[in-house]
């Protein structure tokens, strides 16, 4: 059976004090009503990842980083390693956002070397892939999500890659209120799934979670769960409420 994850990305947003008061309130929905049959993991700004450990201690709510860099340390201004996020108690780190690709200008060779740093520091890795909206329409979208999955990850050995969640998050479905269909989405996950079987071993792609992101709200979380290959989400603006986010949690249950 593959792990569920439900993970909120709460990107760019709220300051430390907001931070602590959302994690308590998340913490609190779930201690009620999570089954705790699948993983729920919060994605604050670096900022809270300190608190929000703490706060977490104890609940089975597992804390990730938006990010990071493939260095340890050194004379990089202004960047967060992955051996500085695993000593806040975080576990996760998201690499390859389509916003880090696009406005920070993340290239597949630099999320390799991110995703191999992050891993070797004992992290699970995130790993964003989707297509832009131009590229839905010009019909290459598996095409692109399988050189993202080539650069980013396939160089990735065995071991390695036992590390890596996949999320399928298509660029013009992120924060639009457009959701990909559970139709698309499931075609999508089916056929990373396919691609991950190819490079590695089919059984290495029934294990490995895939998780959907993109305008997923408490109305649209059972429709795509509901598919064969969709093992959970990544959740952006409805993640920073903590009613929303605990809805979609039940939804993926
Ligand atoms: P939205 O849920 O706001 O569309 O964002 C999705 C996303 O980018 C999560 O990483």
């Amino acid at each position: 059976m593959r792990t569920k994850i439900i993970a909120g990305n709460w990107k760019m947003n709220k300051t430390l004090e907001e931070g602590q008061a959302l994690v308590t309130e998340i913490r609190g929905i779930v201690r009620d009503e999570h089954t705790g049959k699948s993983q729920v993991v919060l994605c604050p700004p670096f900022i809270s990842l300190a608190s929000a450990a703490r706060l977490l201690e104890g609940t089975g709510i597992a804390l990730g980083a938006q990010n990071c860099h493939f260095e340890d340390s050194g004379a990089f201004t202004g960047e967060i390693s992955p051996l500085m996020v695993k000593s806040t108690g975080a576990q996760y780190v998201i690499i390859g956002h389509s916003e880090r690709r696009q406005y920070f200008g993340e290239t597949g060779e630099m999320l390799f070397k991110k995703t191999k740093a992050a891993i070797r520091h004992g992290l699970k890795v995130i790993f964003c892939v989707g297509e832009s909206l131009k590229e839905r329409e010009e019909k290459i979208f598996f095409k692109v999500v399988e050189s993202q999955l080539q650069e980013g990850l396939f160089a990735l050995d065995r071991k390695e890659f036992s590390s890596v969640v996949i999320a399928y998050e298509p660029v013009w479905a992120i924060g639009t209120g457009l959701t990909a269909t559970p139709e698309q989405a499931q075609e999508m996950h089916n056929y990373i799934r396919k691609v991950i079987g190819m490079h590695y071993t089919e059984e290495i792609a029934e294990e490995t979670t895939i998780l959907y992101g993109g305008s997923m709200k408490p109305d649209n979380a059972a429709g795509l769960m509901a598919q064969a290959d969709i093992d959970g989400g990544l959740i952006g603006g409805a993640a920073l409420k903590a009613r929303d986010f605990a809805d979609i949690i039940k939804a993926v249950g």
